[in-house]
């Protein structure tokens, strides 16, 4: 039989038990993940994206100093992207039947990176570029976990993924001009 037929040779099945558990939402019978695994793990990603809106928000209004002004722009856009991605990975917990876990009480201890302040212009980026490397290989850990086994959580996690490494290409690129020294390992 060829492909596109054993696929759909199941239809009658397939739209019986689409009437069934319609609780279940966007959840279907294939669904190739755990479900309460995959919530978990978003969760995780939502605590991270918190940490990061707010360190970034903290550093749009602590930056002091001679040139700073691009500097802050440059935190209250990146503060505003992450608060982006938190919504999405909220809706997509929503999808999958989860609850987002926005609740502040530790808040912290679930999320990978963390709320460094920073002592000065320079700290503050650097703290960020950490941050944003942290995010980076978390993302592109989950973008291998959710593989073939939920593609549309993969797709998500691979959209927000690319803007960590630009944030991350953003960060360094300020490093080396508010440090004055090649960091050129490119
Ligand atoms: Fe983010
Ligand atoms: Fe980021």
């Amino acid at each position: 039989m060829s492909t596109s037929k054993t696929l759909l040779s199941d239809i009658t099945e397939i739209r019986r038990r689409a009437r069934q558990h319609l609780e279940a939402g966007a959840v279907t019978q294939n669904y190739g993940g755990d479900v309460k695994e995959a919530v978990a793990l978003l969760n995780h990603a939502v605590a991270t994206e918190i940490v990061c809106v707010l360190r970034y928000k903290f550093h749009a209004v602590a930056a002091a100093g001679i040139a700073s002004e691009a500097v802050k722009a440059e935190f209250a856009q990146h503060a505003k992207e992450e608060e982006e991605h938190l919504d999405l990975l909220a809706e997509r917990i929503n999808q999958l039947g989860g609850k987002p876990n926005l609740n502040p009480d530790g808040v912290g201890g679930r999320a990978a990176s963390e709320y460094a302040e920073g002592e000065n212009l320079i700290d503050m980026i650097k703290e960020d570029l950490v941050a944003e490397r942290v995010g980076i290989e978390t993302y592109r850990d989950m973008v291998r976990y959710f593989g073939e086994r939920d593609p549309t959580t993969r797709v998500l996690l691979e959209k927000i993924l690319a803007q960590e490494e630009e944030h991350a290409n953003d960060m360094h690129d300020l490093l080396v001009t508010h440090e004055g020294r090649p960091m050129l390992q490119k």
